[in-house]
């Protein structure tokens, strides 16, 4: 496969149009068959439910090139569920799972001269989404949807790649005890724009967001869940309702288990705790595992014993091995890995 001539190494995580997509229609309580398409435009109703009440929800994956030259999509049958999940919470049809991974591959293989090269060090990311389409003006669930795959190469998602970042604690709340949190809302990143654009300007690459009920406990970012290391190597993520299940952090809590032998706690975290870890990452499928160097708690700085020069020794090990497992070069668990 010939691939396009773009400049890989140089790609930033922004939007690259590629030549084809998924879309398919739900109507009169049914999903249409759906298929590809070169139309990268969406013309819907001024009055759609996703433009007045924002009824909509996405997912994100990424395809690699392995280093023996196949193309493959890293566990899209767990975005699969989780946008399920999603589309229940918003009253939205859930598009069948594994529908959603036959149009995700269709995707993937008639973009193959997207999938960045073996070691270019960018990937293929992938975003499905779904938003209601008709006509909605009371407050209720729309009728017709549209539901669509399309995917475009990236690089990093933090400027500087593996270099470990700050961020600052925010004053703002991400999610409600008993909210949205927990699903891949559009609403939820709508709500994160302020804050981020504020951290932005004070300096800060993201915010730590504490549980909106108590203050007191370590939830994410606006876009990444969060790893510890222990001093003593022991990997500790928190636990909440209220955070997305990242399958990235799924994922390394087996191979830290599994494949490194560390030990791993899932498990609420208090904010007082952080100043005692020896690492902290944000993990994600944009993020992969991004290092953070210092966190400001309102003018207080929490510094890293690893610092801001580079990775933490268990974080290097964490990513090196998820990376290698998803390029091909680590063999997966039964499952992991979809070939196109
Ligand atoms: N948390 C939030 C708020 C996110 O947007 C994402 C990105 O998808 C994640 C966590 C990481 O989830 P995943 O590893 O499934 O990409
Ligand atoms: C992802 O990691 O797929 C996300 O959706 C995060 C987003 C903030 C880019």
């Amino acid at each position: 496969m010939e691939k396009k001539n773009i400049d890989w190494s140089n790609l930033g995580f922004g939007y690259v149009p590629t030549d084809y997509r998924f879309v398919a229609n739900y109507k009169n309580g049914a999903w249409e068959e759906g298929g590809l398409t070169t139309d990268a435009t969406v013309t819907i109703s001024e009055c759609a439910g996703v433009l007045q009440y924002a009824q909509t929800c996405f997912e994100g994956m990424k395809a690699y090139t392995t280093e023996d030259g196949r193309t493959v999509i890293f566990r899209p049958d767990l975005n699969a569920a989780r946008m399920a999940d999603s589309c229940r919470r918003l009253e939205m049809p859930v598009f069948p799972e594994d529908k959603f991974v036959d149009a995700v591959v269709k995707v993937v293989e008639a973009n193959e001269a997207y999938v960045p090269p073996y070691g270019s060090g960018a990937t293929l990311y992938i975003r499905p989404y779904m938003f209601g389409s008709d006509a909605v003006i009371g407050v209720k669930p729309a009728s017709e949807y549209q539901f669509r795959v399309f995917a475009t190469p990236v690089g990093p998602y933090f400027k500087g790649g593996a270099k470990p970042i700050t961020i600052r604690v925010s004053d703002y709340d991400r999610a409600a005890p008993h909210g949205t949190g927990h699903i891949k809302a559009g609403l939820n990143y709508a709500m994160s724009l302020y804050p981020i654009m504020e951290a932005h300007r004070e300096g800060f690459a993201e915010n730590m967001y504490l549980d909106a009920a108590t203050r007191t406990k370590v939830e994410e970012t606006g876009g990444a869940n969060f790893i510890f290391v222990t001093r003593d190597n022991k990997v500790v993520t928190p636990k909440s309702n209220s955070i997305l299940p990242s399958i990235t952090r799924r994922s390394l809590i087996y191979v830290a288990k599994e494949y490194l032998g560390l030990e791993v706690e899932e498990r609420e975290v208090y904010f007082d705790e952080v100043k005692d870890f020896a690492e902290c990452g944000l993990c994600g499928t944009a993020a992969v595992i991004s290092p953070v160097g210092k966190i400001n708690d309102h003018g207080k700085e929490i510094c890293f014993p690893s610092r801001m020069e580079e990775m933490g020794p268990v974080i290097t090990k964490l990513r090196e091995t998820l990376t290698g497992i998803q390029m091909g070069h680590i063999k997966a668990p039964e499952g992991w890995i979809k070939v196109v």
